[in-house]
């Protein structure tokens, strides 16, 4: 039975009444993404629609971590320089930190800690992908960016118990993901999973959100699990940014094998990570207004 069957879980998402939806517009930029027929043009059109998003957008593409030279001063050039994949990422990102900056934040759960913990884990996923040469290295970028999403909707939404669970991790010494367990019958994997699944967003990105924890549990998504797995632990490691506890939770041995690093290589890349998250403010920049 996989997390997202848990009818406690659904039973509780459900009973929300103002869970978020996808906005529109992102909705059908990622839409016209993934259809080959669009057109760079159609795409611009669609996220100039709403203009907040499209300065985000520019703002993006000109941050130090796509590193392009010149100025990049319209959403079609941006689409033509960066990519659709690129732009995608750009665009679901945007729109979830903006959405989740601040409101509701709790003091034992910091929001800007949250992202550049999530932030660090995108990074990382796509930095394994890369090294055990997966194509499509900017899905898993996303996948390890928006992995534990669903504490966003704890805090946001079952407030109160997430404190406690919080709290609970705090004086129990024990993960997050255990104590919410606890609480809820359920934790943040589902309800992110659950949650990205509604808004129609591509099955490997719910799985591998779905299975951050126990990527074994996973029937068809190991590898991917696997990789934000690992991100998330290495994350731990690296000690950059937070997602409610420091504990350093079990490495699934299989998911540590399959990734293949030495020791030498994670020492390795490492350096080059912090570096590439120093120039990746330009990610955590997208709502920096509101952080
Ligand atoms: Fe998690
Ligand atoms: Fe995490």
């Amino acid at each position: 039975m996989g997390i997202m069957e848990n009818q406690e879980l659904k039973k509780r998402l459900s009973n929300i009444k103002n869970l978020p939806s996808l906005p529109m517009v992102v909705n059908n930029v990622i839409k016209l993404t993934q259809n080959p027929d669009s057109t760079a043009f159609e795409i611009a059109e669609a996220i100039s629609q709403d203009q907040s998003l499209a300065t985000k957008v520019l703002r993006t593409a000109n941050s130090a971590y796509y590193g392009f030279p010149r100025k990049i001063t319209t959403i079609n050039y941006a689409i033509v320089v960066l990519g659709l994949n690129n732009i995608k990422n750009i665009v679901l990102s945007a729109s979830i930190m903006e959405r989740f900056s601040k409101a509701d934040a709790s003091v034992l759960f910091d929001r800007r800690d949250f992202w550049k913990h999530s932030l660090l884990c995108g990074i990382i996923s796509k930095k394994i992908s890369e090294h055990i040469g997966i194509k499509n290295s900017e899905e898993m970028f996303m996948c390890g960016l928006l992995h534990d999403f669903g504490k966003l909707i704890l805090d946001s939404f079952l407030h109160d118990e997430f404190v406690s669970a919080l709290q609970m991790s705090k004086e129990k010494n024990i993960t997050i993901m255990e104590a919410e367990n606890s609480i809820f019958g359920f934790n943040h994997s589902g309800v992110g999973a659950l949650l990205l699944k509604k808004w129609s967003l591509p099955p490997s990105l719910v799985k591998a959100v779905e299975f951050h924890h126990y990527p074994g549990e996973s029937l068809t998504a190991f590898r991917i699990a696997s990789i934000v797995h690992v991100a998330d632990y290495l994350c731990r490691r690296i000690g950059i940014g937070s997602s409610g506890d420091n504990m350093l939770p079990m490495l699934d041995k299989e998911a540590f094998k399959l990734v293949g690093l030495s020791s030498e290589q994670i020492k390795g890349m490492s350096h080059q990570i912090t570096e590439e998250f120093n120039i990746a403010t330009g990610f955590l920049n997208v709502g920096e207004q509101d952080l």
